[in-house]
Parts: structure tokens; sequence; C-alpha cells
């Protein structure tokens, strides 16, 4: 903590500061401190420790089998590195939902053992009382609507959310969100009509990932967005590099220089 507050130079101030000016909000995921020390190096506002971390990185097929152990390791490692973005952890699957206390006492974990600044919950009504309570101790929360990858059985698989008659709930849960007092509100994958009417209608900004360019942030997976998956393209995706592509072509050129016998050079070695 510096002499004038959080040692993050963005923080909850910021973001509202931002909803007031139209300033857009860029957040990305990432799970480790290679990769944050790189993110820090940009004016990337947000780092999220994402709970596609599952997907990600730890080889399962969703997020569901994600823990508070393995959120509590990446989301330490990010922390040892960052300084100036704000930092948000994700809570993963049931590690909210059983009860106020059981909520408070995880995102206290993420705070206080792995040095996130923020955490992020999934649902709208049904988790206000936890919202509050993890507020009200002083841990800015950061909402999450439309398609909600904890609840991906229950929502029939990973589809746009908020068509037809879920629009008017999801805009209800996201004022709901807001009274709880959530610091910004991601919404996943929902028309950008109506992302459009929820960031409008509320106070706080809304950081979008397949909601359109309405929103008052974005979001992006930092390994979809560098293009580690070839065969991974959802619409909402805009690959900013080829880095799956890149790093095949120099682990092959590794490879086939170690076995003609060309690495190492005369360069690459030492004198007696
Ligand atoms: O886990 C995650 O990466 C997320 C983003 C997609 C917002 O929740």
């Amino acid at each position: 903590m510096s002499k004038h507050g959080a040692d993050h130079s963005i923080t909850v101030k910021t973001l509202a500061k931002r909803k007031e000016s139209g300033e857009k909000i860029s957040m990305i995921t990432c799970y480790d401190a290679a990769f944050a020390a790189l993110i820090e190096q940009t004016s990337i506002d947000m780092i999220l420790v994402g709970d596609s971390l599952g997907n990600v990185v730890l080889g399962f097929k969703d997020t569901i089998p994600v823990t508070m152990e393995h959120m509590l390791h990446h989301t330490a490692a990010v922390g040892r590195v960052v300084k100036r973005a704000m930092l948000v952890a994700d809570m993963p699957f049931l590690s909210y939902n059983l009860s106020v206390e059981q909520a408070l006492k995880n995102a206290g974990r993420l705070v206080q053992e792995a040095g996130a600044h923020a955490v992020k919950l999934e649902g709208g009504a049904a988790v206000c009382p936890q919202v509050k309570a993890i507020v009200q101790a002083g841990i800015p929360v950061v909402g999450h609507l439309g398609l909600t990858p904890q609840s991906v059985h229950a929502l029939g698989g990973y589809r746009v959310q908020g068509r037809g008659e879920e629009a008017k709930r999801l805009l209800e849960d996201a004022k709901a969100l807001q009274e709880a007092g959530v610091c910004a509100l991601v919404l996943e994958l929902i028309p950008q009509t109506l992302a459009a009417e929820v960031t409008k209608s509320l106070r706080i900004p809304t950081i979008g990932i397949g909601g359109g360019p309405e929103t008052d942030g974005q979001v992006l997976v930092l390994h979809d967005m560098l293009g580690f998956q070839s065969d991974f393209s959802p619409k909402f995706l805009k690959k900013y590099a080829n880095l799956g592509g890149t790093i095949i072509d120099a682990v092959t050129r590794y490879d086939a220089e170690v076995k003609e016998g060309s690495f190492p050079g005369p360069e690459h070695s030492f004198s007696s």
C-alpha cells in the first residue's frame, strides 16, 4: 500500500470515472507471472484470473472442476507481478453458492492470500446476498451475467443468452447486482441491443465479451486473442496474433536442429 492508497493505479474509482467520461475499459485474462509481466507493459486496465483457467491452461473441458486452490495458486502467480492494472480473481464453481459465510471466506482468501484487488462471481438476484456481504467487508465485486459458464449444463451449452423473454430477467438481474454493490458487470454472449440497453440502464460500467461494441469495456481470453488454437474461432473473437502457429514452428525447427546436430552451434558452446 502506498502513502496515497492502493498500490495499483486502476481502482474502483477509475472504473466509476470511466463510466462517467465514456472512456472505454480494457480487460484481459491472465493465469501466470510470465504473461502478467508482459501485460503490465501495456495499458490494459484490468487483469482477470478467470476460471477459464480450467479450459485454457489446466486441460479441463469446462470451468466446473476449477477449485479455490487452483484459483489461489494462479492468482498469486499473477499477483506477484501486477502493480498497475486492477487484478480481479474469479470465484470458482460452488465457492460462493453454499452460503454468505462461505462466499465471504473464499473472497477474503483470494484477496488476503493471493493478492486480488477484487473478485468476480456469476449469477443475478440469487447471489446478491453474497455480493452485499463481500462488498461490506471491503472487497470490490464484479458481477457476471449472460452466458455464465459455471451453469453450462443448466443453460444447455455455450449459446447466446438473453434472447426474447430472457432479456427482461437479465436486465432485472443487472439492476439487482448494481443495488447489491458490484463495481462492474461482465456481460457474456448476449445480443448487442440487450448489452446496450443494460449499459444505458446502469450507473456501473459493463464489460462485454460477445456483447457487441456498446458496453463500457471489453474482455477477451488471453490465449484465444493470441490465437493459440487455430480451430477455435467463435464469432465474437478477434485474434490479434497467431501464436499457436509461431510456437509450433519454433519448436519444430528446434526439434529438427537437435536431430540433425546443427544446434547447438559454436556460438552457443563454451571454450575450455
Ligand atoms: O473465466 C473467464 O475467463 C471469464 C471471462 C470470459 C469474462 O469469466
